[in-house]
């Protein structure tokens, strides 16, 4: 396939699909990204030859030449978008063309082909109509939707790949916070930082979360939820979390999250925050935040709320911050009130309960 042209889906139904009566046991309590759907989508690219061979198959493991690129050299990118099933039966996305629109930003970065962003929300909406019974019923929960693609082609030279195999697989997601939201403990690391100007940090390839996991581990250990980055040349900026963006709420009404400038992960969930924000009467600033002045304004007051985002939890309070020199509250360590009322907005936007202004709720099924 090239430009335009559509690509039709081969549909092979799995022959062995799991019993409803065991999918039912493996839906009560499905965690996160344990449990997966029968089936999953596949399309394979070849220099020369464009996309081809789209696949709705059963789920099965993927034969890899141990010559294949991505495991030498990391060309990996990827996204996460979840289904939810609204309360008149229906299946819906939160904003799909801007997963899309991402993953070929990130595929731009890391020197491998575009996929069409029809193709993308297709190959979406395919895999969500064949595992439609593994979407959990339940206020929080959703069927997470993870597309991918790497440089499948075997060999061991240092340049981009001229094949590619791009997936999606599906598991199904309970409810992140389970008994009400809670604040979370974050710790800001003092060693690691995760993207430096001209890295990788705006695209979603695997190798950032690589980089991620020893300072996450350190996060751990000190006894807190997630990891903090600060900007990688002067170590004073706050750039986001692991997986999450982060926003800071002021006395006087005010929004603020750090700017867009290559180092952090451009959130769907992040932007979507920024209209909602500014639509309600708050000021929306992006600008850099210092770590120091996130210290010192907690301290006062003047800094209220803070909170990270992102397609996972959608809004999380953070309450509690550790550095290896101390430790300090935001808002007493309770979610506030500004923190809690855009959460239940946005919750009530993508799962169908509010008026979707922007036309962000895509209905697939
Ligand atoms: C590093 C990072 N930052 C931010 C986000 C939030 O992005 P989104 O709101 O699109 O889920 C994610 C999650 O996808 C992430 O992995």
């Amino acid at each position: 396939m090239s430009g335009g042209d559509k690509l039709d889906f081969e549909i092979r139904p799995n022959p062995a699909a799991v019993s409803a009566a065991d999918r039912a046991a493996l839906l009560a309590n499905p965690g996160f990204g344990r449990v997966f759907t029968d089936h999953m989508v596949t399309i394979r690219y070849a220099e020369g030859k464009g996309w081809y061979d789209a696949r709705v198959e059963a789920r099965a493991p993927i034969p890899m030449d141990p010559a294949a690129a991505v495991l030498h050299y990391a060309q990996e990118i990827f996204e996460g978008l979840k289904a939810y099933r609204t309360t008149d039966g229906a299946v819906t996305m939160f904003r799909p063309e801007a997963n899309a629109a991402r993953f070929i930003a990130s595929a731009g970065r890391m020197a491998m082909p575009e996929l069409p962003a029809e193709t993308f929300v297709e190959s979406l909406r395919q895999l969500v109509e064949i595992d439609r019974e593994w979407i959990p019923d339940g206020p929080d929960a959703s069927l997470y939707l993870r597309p991918f693609m790497f440089a499948s082609e075997v060999f061991l030279g240092v340049r981009p790949a001229n094949e590619y195999l791009y997936c999606v697989i599906a598991s199904p997601a309970g409810a992140y916070f389970t008994g009400g939201v809670k604040p979370i403990t974050v710790w800001v690391s003092p060693d690691y930082t995760r993207a430096a100007p001209g890295g990788t940090g705006a695209a979603k390839c695997g190798g950032n979360y690589a980089t991620s996991l020893v300072a996450q581990a350190e996060a751990i250990e000190a006894g807190c939820d997630q990891v903090v980055f600060l900007d990688a040349v002067e170590r004073r900026f706050v750039d986001e979390l692991g997986g999450m963006n982060v926003f800071f709420v002021y006395d006087d009404d005010t929004l603020v999250t750090p700017p867009l400038t290559g180092t952090i992960l451009p959130g769907i969930t992040r932007d979507a925050i920024l209209t909602l924000a500014a639509e309600s009467g708050l000021r929306t600033q992006e600008r850099p935040v210092s770590f120091a002045d996130w210290q010192a304004d907690a301290a006062s007051g003047r800094l209220r709320e803070v909170f990270a985002c992102g397609t996972a939890a959608v809004i999380t309070p953070i309450g509690r911050v550790k550095f290896p020199d101390g430790e300090f509250l935001v808002g007493g360590g309770e979610p506030g009130r500004t923190t809690n009322a855009l959460r239940q907005q946005l919750v009530a936007i993508q799962r169908g309960e509010a008026e979707d202004r922007h036309g962000w709720v895509r209905q697939v099924l």
